[in-house]
């Protein structure tokens, strides 16, 4: 049996896992700024978390994983964040305590789509969600957080492009305009799109299908369709943007590919060669009916979401390097099996004094060490033969200078202690 990884996912191996510790230090670092507390939700939910059994639009159409368990309960596996953090909100009942409730999460989801480069089946998002408040400044201040991010990430060309859907009536004025603008081309539409204009035309804006056809180019834009109270109410989005400097781009044609929006919609681009699709690092908007339509109070949230695989692509393509705390202070080299004993208790020591180090247990040559030694950059080598052994002593080796010590084995700790505080 030849046992692969599931199409569309990928391991993370040993080398790179630090890029992922270190991007989730960086957002906690940040986060913790905007007192903003962590949360950590199921990856499985119960199916009418994210979808309806009946008519009506699911609260995520995506391609989702469905399964039934062993009792006949219908599972699903998440596709997105959003609607578990939801879910739990209501559940323990956060609006009870907690006027505005501000998370953040990070963590795998899964969508069953086709993969490529920056898409896969399962992936990992960092995401935000403020519960709670309808106020056009937390609309501005969660699209500042997520332009805040990617600034301290030090990415560059980086866009940010925002637009509003408009309140519910609006919304509701705009997909009626779509459906009427649609339904003449709707034979020359793909099939989901056909299906789309009954369930939630507005996502035929976000076909990857039909997206060149003239009838999406000239789909009429929620702007376009606005009351007085979205427009003023996006009007001071802008302006709060505005004032903190945020170089926003509009976007009338940004609709998002969720089905939950009204109001403000958002995504951010990196500008990278050859990552097509994969430039939206993430997006979000305001949601104004998800909490009741999960069983809460009539309550509305904003939040946003950003790939953390894209992250990293867009890190990597900006040559951008992540701090790789994973070096080892200290290598220890031993040339045969009685010596490794020693090893074992000089390494016991070192790490009882927080000094990061490990040695081979292999018996390779001293060069076979010395290679796997510098592999793990390590700043000192610890170098115990016979000869050594019966003098009580370790030759110590700082591999920048490749000045060479001699150490009695009972002050290693001590004198790397003292070299390492310089
Ligand atoms: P989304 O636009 O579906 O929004 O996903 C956000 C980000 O997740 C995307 O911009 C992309 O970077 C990443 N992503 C999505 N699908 C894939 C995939 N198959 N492979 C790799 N990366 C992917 C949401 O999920 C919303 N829950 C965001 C939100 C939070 N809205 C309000 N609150």
């Amino acid at each position: 049996m030849s046992a692969n990884k599931v199409k569309g996912t990928y391991d993370v191996l040993p080398n790179e896992s630090y890029k992922w510790i270190s991007l989730e230090a960086k957002i906690r670092e940040v986060l913790s700024l905007y007192n903003i507390k962590e949360m950590r939700t199921p990856m499985m939910e119960y199916s009418n978390v994210f979808h309806r059994d009946s008519e009506g639009s699911d609260m995520v159409t995506k391609e989702t994983y469905d399964f039934v368990d062993r009792s006949n309960r219908a599972l699903t596996l998440r596709p997105e964040g959003t609607a578990g953090v939801i879910r739990s909100y209501v559940e323990n009942k956060l609006y009870a305590t907690q006027e505005l409730e501000k998370v953040y999460y990070i963590g795998p989801n899964f969508r069953y789509e086709r993969p490529q480069k920056g898409r896969y089946r399962q992936f990992s998002q960092f995401g935000v969600e403020a519960i709670g408040t309808v106020d056009p400044a937390l609309d501005a201040e969660i699209i500042i957080l997520a332009y805040d991010f990617i600034k301290r990430l030090g990415l560059k060309g980086v866009k940010v492009r925002v637009n509003t859907l408009g309140d519910q009536e609006s919304r509701d004025k705009y997909q009626e305009a779509l459906v009427k603008h649609f339904t003449p081309h709707i034979d020359e539409l793909c099939d989901d799109c056909k299906n789309r204009i009954h369930k939630n035309p507005l996502r035929i804006l976000d076909c990857k299908i039909d997206d060149k056809h003239k009838s999406v180019i000239n789909a009429p834009t929620p702007i376009d369709l606005l009351n007085e109270e979205s427009i003023a109410y996006f009007n001071e989005v802008k302006e709060n943007l505005e004032s903190c400097g945020i170089n926003y781009e509009l976007a009338p044609k940004l609709v998002r590919g969720l089905d939950y929006y009204s109001h403000t919609v958002f995504e951010i681009e990196a500008d990278i060669k050859g990552f097509g699709a994969a430039n939206v690092l993430g997006g979000g908007g305001r949601y104004q009916k998800l909490v009741s339509e999960l069983g809460g109070p009539d309550l509305g949230g904003i939040g946003f979401a950003f790939g953390m695989e894209r992250l990293l692509m867009a890190l990597e393509a900006n040559e951008i390097e992540l701090s790789n705390d994973l070096d080892l202070d200290c290598y220890v080299i031993t040339f045969n099996k009685a010596l490794k004993k020693i090893g074992t208790k000089i390494l016991y020591d070192l790490r009882n004094e927080n000094i990061v180090s490990d040695m081979n247990y292999t018996d390779k040559s001293f060069k076979g060490q010395l290679k796997q030694a510098l592999r793990y950059h390590a700043s000192y080598l610890i170098i115990l033969g016979d000869d050594e052994y019966k003098k009580g002593v370790v030759g110590i080796k700082d591999t920048k200078t490749e000045i060479q010590e001699e150490v009695k084995i009972e002050n290693i700790t001590a004198y790397l202690k003292e070299k390492m505080e310089k």
